[in-house]
């Protein structure tokens, strides 16, 4: 039963319509019917049953388009060695594959599935799940079926990447090791993988290792995504735009020129503030560079155990906002327009007539108190597909 009626919601945000007060959203089969004042509601779409958002705001579900949910143990000792003072260095990846590799499947599935919730308890109906902290054939696809296995359980909607290019694995040639992600990408499209990722960067794989693996990707009908420009400038936007990826992610060190050929091949910008916070890298003002070029944006959580362990769309929405310095209404649109269009999705991210019944009833009657309330929860009720 995914027939749903939201009454009495104090503003209505649905980016279809400009912001409707005291109005009601008709959620009929998962789908959006119906959205208007709530006192011109039709008679014969009275009878689903009724959520009443008592003058609560009301925003399209989240769209987390970035996380490395799939994890087993902490990054605790990275996290206290940056607390007093170090770098982030993406050589710690490596103990969480350890870690990884000796749970039991049924135990990180039930660890990511409890991520996932939190995910959607905080407003997000709709994931992209990353592996890449296998690192072998088998763990990679052990991971990309665990993401899966875990949204099932949530009831969000989630879309998996395969990110078997995370980094070289210790003690792996790394020639050897890029021949065998291009070999294991008909595998990882057969256990439900959408989109292949990169990581391109120091530290990680390089610009022309990311164009052998993310060209064989899209010959295997793959979509495509870059970690780019995180960590140092390496050209890796620019392979983005080469590409026509649909989003290159992070880009801390993205120049003007880099974001003009991503705006120009229509690649997605996706922000992840809290990974800026977590790693203390004092860097903020690449969305400024993005939004000035005209490259579309999007906020994403980044949900990993080294640069973001936060499972919190409006945290990145806060930071979004009043670091990198968009606007509050510019933030909540990258946040579900903006992620949306990174995946490609034009049925979530707003609620047009047809679009996803994915609704979040905030726990204010306005909107700006996403970022306007720190420290307090954002999200009241979310809903995915008309289920509360
Ligand atoms: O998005 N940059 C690459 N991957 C993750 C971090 C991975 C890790 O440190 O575990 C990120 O920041
Ligand atoms: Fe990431």
């Amino acid at each position: 039963m995914n027939d749903l009626v939201v009454r009495r919601i104090g503003r209505l945000t649905s980016w279809a319509r400009p912001v409707i007060e005291d109005a009601a959203v008709v959620i009929t089969d998962g789908v959006i019917a119906w959205l208007g004042p709530d006192n011109a509601l039709p008679a014969d779409l009275r009878d689903a049953p009724e959520l009443d958002a008592a003058g609560a705001a009301v925003l399209p579900g989240f769209v987390d388009c970035h996380t490395h949910a799939v994890w087993a143990g902490d990054r605790r000792e990275d996290f206290l060695a940056r607390v007093d003072g170090g770098d982030y260095r993406p050589g710690g990846i490596a103990s969480t594959v350890v870690a990884t590799a000796a749970a039991a499947t049924e135990e990180l599935t039930a660890t990511t599935a409890a991520r996932l919730s939190r995910m959607r308890s905080n407003g997000a109906t709709t994931v992209e799940i990353k592996s890449g902290y296998g690192l072998t054939v088998d763990s990679e696809l052990r991971l990309l079926d665990v993401a899966a296995a875990a949204a099932g359980q949530v009831d969000v909607s989630a879309s998996t990447t395969y990110l078997g290019a995370h980094v070289v694995p210790v003690g792996r040639d790394r020639a050897e090791y890029v021949e065998e992600v291009i070999a294991t990408l008909p595998a990882a499209a057969a256990h439900g993988a959408q989109w292949c990722d990169v990581f391109c960067d120091e530290g990680a794989f390089t610009v022309d290792e990311a164009r052998r693996i993310l060209s064989a990707a899209a010959r295997h009908g793959l979509g495509t995504r870059m970690h780019a420009e995180q960590l140092a400038n390496t050209g890796a936007a620019r392979l983005a735009a080469e590409l026509g990826c649909a989003s290159a992610d992070h880009l801390d060190f993205v120049t003007a020129g880099d974001a003009q050929a991503m705006a120009a091949a229509a690649v997605v910008g996706v922000l992840v503030p809290v990974a800026s916070l977590y790693t203390r890298s004092g860097r903020w003002s690449h969305a400024t560079v993005l939004r000035e070029a005209g490259v579309s944006l999007a906020i994403a959580t980044d949900c990993n155990p080294g640069t973001a362990h936060n499972e919190s769309m409006p945290l990145a929405i806060q930071l979004g906002c009043l670091e990198m310095g968009l606007g509050v209404e510019e933030s909540l649109r990258a946040a579900t327009l903006g992620g949306a269009k990174a995946l490609r999705r034009d049925d979530v991210g707003h609620l047009g007539i047809g679009a996803h019944g994915d609704l979040v009833v905030l726990a204010s009657d306005h909107e700006v108190d996403v970022v306007a309330h720190l420290g307090a929860a954002s999200v009241a009720t979310t809903i995915h597909g008309g289920r509360t």
